[in-house]
């Protein structure tokens, strides 16, 4: 096989076979084709498409490059979720517990954040202490123990998406469904759970910018699942605005804690219920959503989920008493409050630009080396659809540094629109692909 008759079959529009696209995958991996040749072919790639079966060769072979998990030492269903990434979405803190309390298996493996959207891992090391590289017997033993366990990625795991993916990065190549699809897929099928909910996030603060690319998204992702033998269902969810109120690593970890008590803001419970629920449903622990929704509420007020959490973060060695007090973890120095220039309601709320705001502050990083500070963040006191009044506070910052809030204040004012007239109530749950 020669690589560039490879790039140029894909380039006149016709199928690569699952042989051809291994020989790339795999000969990108181990250097023996340079990043010049590999460009060719994701710009190819990119332009023309990739057909379903060509997409999910590319995501096992992708899988094929590196180790993948056995969990097959956990008894019952194990469940992944996965966000395609967005602004207050700190699900994953909430959800975990809420459905490991009902008795499910979660081994999740989650990321750090970059650009405007926040990760995982970065929110959890607000609470001191906290280990987020488990070796992987630990990481098993843990799930076995205590149905939970949420550990960093690792670059050992289907390695060509890494390096795929810095290519994309640099060659403009990001922004293609079949490539997105293949490359979270490719993780999520080497991190070995029998079951994946997918939350695919849409709107401004999303990898997806319209409805209909999101659904083409989710489809693309439930086609590869269902192809490699793993149960996958998508739903398509709001980012249009953040989730929740809270914006920043330790002020989102707050706000999950206050969800797992009941007293969270309404759009990110509902999220958690609902994603919750179709969990539940795909690990056979309830037979409808409704049942799943009742379950998990019921976990909720009799204080289960909080308490998997407060095991969570103790068997992870983090500071757990956090979780009761809120001064043990990373505290901003000062406050700023944010106000409605004039009267009327909150028409927008562009989520890209409250991350970028955040990102100013320090609270995400601009390059994959840069420091985070975890107590920095924004706190959305108006969401869109709200009433305001001329110079009422509509937004707190929490900062350490004069600078920084200069160099967030301007973002955060321009991420609000207010306009004279009422606005429609905003979506947060577009619908499900199964
Ligand atoms: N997240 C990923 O893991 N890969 C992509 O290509 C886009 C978002």
């Amino acid at each position: 096989m020669k690589t560039d008759d490879l790039i140029i079959k894909k380039r006149d529009n016709k199928e690569l076979t699952k042989e051809e696209i291994d020989y790339l995958v795999q000969g990108y991996t181990k250097g023996d084709i340079p990043d010049y040749q590999i460009s060719a072919f994701l710009m190819a790639a990119f332009l023309n498409g990739m057909t379903q079966v060509e997409t999910a060769n590319l995501t096992q072979s992708m899988v094929n490059s590196g180790e993948t998990l056995d969990l097959s030492s956990i008894s019952g269903i194990k469940v992944d979720k996965h966000s395609t990434g967005g602004v207050g979405d700190k699900t994953t803190l909430t959800l975990g517990p809420l459905v490991a309390s009902a008795g499910l298996n979660v081994a999740k493996m989650s990321g750090r954040g970059l650009g405007h959207t926040g990760g995982t891992i970065d929110k959890l090391e607000a609470f001191q202490g906290l280990k987020i590289d488990l070796t992987m017997d630990d990481f098993v033993d843990r799930v076995n123990k205590h149905n939970i366990a949420i550990v960093g990625q690792t670059k050992d795991l289907a390695p060509a998406d890494g390096k795929l993916y810095a290519l994309r990065d640099v060659t403009g190549t990001v922004d293609s469904i079949p490539l997105i699809a293949s490359s979270i897929m490719s993780k999520k099928l080497a991190a070995g759970t029998d079951a994946i909910v997918l939350d695919v996030k849409v709107g401004k603060g999303a990898f997806m910018q319209t409805l209909d690319d999101a659904i083409a998204l989710g489809h693309e992702m439930v086609n590869i699942g269902d192809n490699l033998g793993r149960k996958t269902i998508a739903v398509i969810s709001d980012m249009d605005q953040p989730l929740g109120k809270n914006v920043g690593n330790a002020l989102e970890v707050i706000e999950a804690i206050d969800t797992l008590k009941g007293q969270g803001p309404k759009d990110f419970e509902d999220l958690c219920l609902h994603l919750g629920a179709n969990l539940l449903l795909l690990g056979e622990k309830v037979e409808t959503l409704q049942q799943g929704r009742n379950l998990l509420q019921q976990k909720i007020t009799n204080g289960e989920a909080l308490e998997k959490f407060e095991e969570l973060i103790k068997v992870q060695n983090g500071d757990y008493r956090a979780i009761h007090d809120n001064s043990k973890l990373p505290t901003p120095k000062h406050s700023k409050t944010l106000k409605a220039s004039t009267q009327g309601y909150i028409s927008s709320l562009d989520a890209r630009k409250v991350g970028l705001a955040c990102v100013n502050l320090g609270a995400g990083r601009k390059t994959k080396e840069d420091e985070i500070d975890l107590s920095v963040g924004v706190e959305l006191l108006k969401k869109t659809g709200d009433k305001v009044k001329k110079d009422e506070p509509i937004a707190k910052i929490w900062y350490n540094e004069e600078q920084k809030l200069n160099d967030a204040l301007p973002v955060l004012d321009i991420s609000y629109e207010i306009s004279e007239q009422p606005t429609e109530d905003k979506h947060l749950i577009y619908g499900m692909i199964t």
